[in-house]
């Protein structure tokens, strides 16, 4: 059976830091009130003219590197962003030619903070066909640029950055000891869109908008849909929660991680959490969370990853990852 594995992971983050109390100076914010509610202390911010791309290519070029894979041997690039650079062309072709790669295909995949589960799935999906050897799957956002700065309840949430993964074809024995990814399962309702979208775009408006959100709202949804799929997931394997040796989520809040986590019975010390100094960076907080646990040497050949996330549309997913 064929497997996607996962040879090495990359990320970037833009060098400036935006501290809460930087924020509490122009918002009628508090230190106090983000870390209570979120568990964020700060966010980085894409410089002036720093694009989605500009970040993408980074994560990219530490990812192939960690992966020890040249650009040669890539022959797909899936992106994931809601913030692309331009309406089109894809960012993801803009990094192919920032890679110097003039071959294979390259798209951008749009599931808002979902994005790099859906990527991943599509990524694995090609592999698994045969339609793809190797591949790079990014998640790149720069959600400074769509929101609304006057808006307390959304803009502290959210940042910038991106990561990226490798895949590579191998042969597996069909069962959860392989190494690759084990499955995805991906879910969306359309019928949410009120409560977490963006005010405009090319064909409603003409124009970029801002990031509305009834927080509140996502906040439910979010703890419950992600704990169904991530059950779905361990089923589909035959696996149970204490099987998990990292849990590692999409980052939006805190208390979102801890209360996946208590649903599933998954003790806090196997989530990476990177939220109190990412934020939200929307489909770049999964592979920034994984790059950041595989750089500092905790997460390890073998161990058995959860990857998940909730976001806009509703969109939501899961995928089970033996390292
Ligand atoms: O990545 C996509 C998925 N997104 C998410 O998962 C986000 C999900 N939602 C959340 O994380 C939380 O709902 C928030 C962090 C957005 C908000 O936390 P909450 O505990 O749900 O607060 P709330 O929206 O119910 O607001 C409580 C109060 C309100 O004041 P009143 O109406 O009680 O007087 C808000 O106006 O907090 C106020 N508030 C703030 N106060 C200080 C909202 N934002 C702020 C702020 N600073 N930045």
């Amino acid at each position: 059976m064929i497997r996607s594995e996962v040879l090495g992971c990359g990320a970037y983050l833009p060098e400036r830091i935006v501290t809460n109390e930087e924020l509490a100076r122009r918002l009628d914010t508090s230190d106090e009130w983000i870390v209570a509610r979120t568990g964020i202390r700060e966010r980085r911010i894409a410089a002036e003219g720093e694009k989605t791309s500009d970040l993408a290519l980074r994560a990219s070029e530490a990812a192939l590197q960690a992966a020890g894979v040249s650009v040669d041997e890539v022959d797909l690039i899936v992106l994931a962003t809601a913030t692309p650079d331009y309406t089109f062309p894809s960012t993801a072709t803009t990094v192919q030619a920032g890679l110097g790669m003039y071959h294979g295909a390259a798209f951008d995949v749009q599931a808002v903070c979902s994005g790099f589960v859906y990527a991943l799935s599509i990524a694995d999906n090609f592999i698994r066909a045969g339609q793809t050897g190797t591949a790079l799957v990014i998640g790149a956002e720069t959600f400074s640029r769509i929101l609304d700065w006057n808006d307390r309840g959304t803009c502290v949430l959210f940042g910038d950055g991106a990561g990226a993964v490798v895949l590579r074809a191998a042969e597996g024995a069909g069962n959860s000891s392989d190494r690759g990814i084990l499955s995805t399962h991906l879910h969306s309702d359309g019928r949410h869109r009120d409560l977490l979208y963006v005010d405009g775009g090319p064909s409603a408006t003409q124009s970029v908008g801002h990031l509305r959100m009834e927080g509140r709202e996502v906040f439910k949804h979010a703890v419950t849909n992600l704990a169904a799929v991530v059950n779905e997931a361990l089923i589909a394997n035959g696996l149970d929660a204490d099987d998990i040796d990292w849990l590692v989520p999409h980052q939006a809040n805190q208390r979102i991680l801890d209360g996946t986590a208590r649903k599933l019975g998954v003790s806090p010390t196997k989530v990476v959490s990177t939220v109190a100094r990412h934020a939200n960076t929307s489909a770049a907080s999964v592979p920034l969370a994984l790059a950041e646990a595989v750089g500092d040497g905790r997460i390890k050949r073998g161990d058995l990853l959860l990857l998940e996330a909730m976001g806009g549309g509703f969109t939501w997913g899961a995928g089970l990852v033996r390292w």
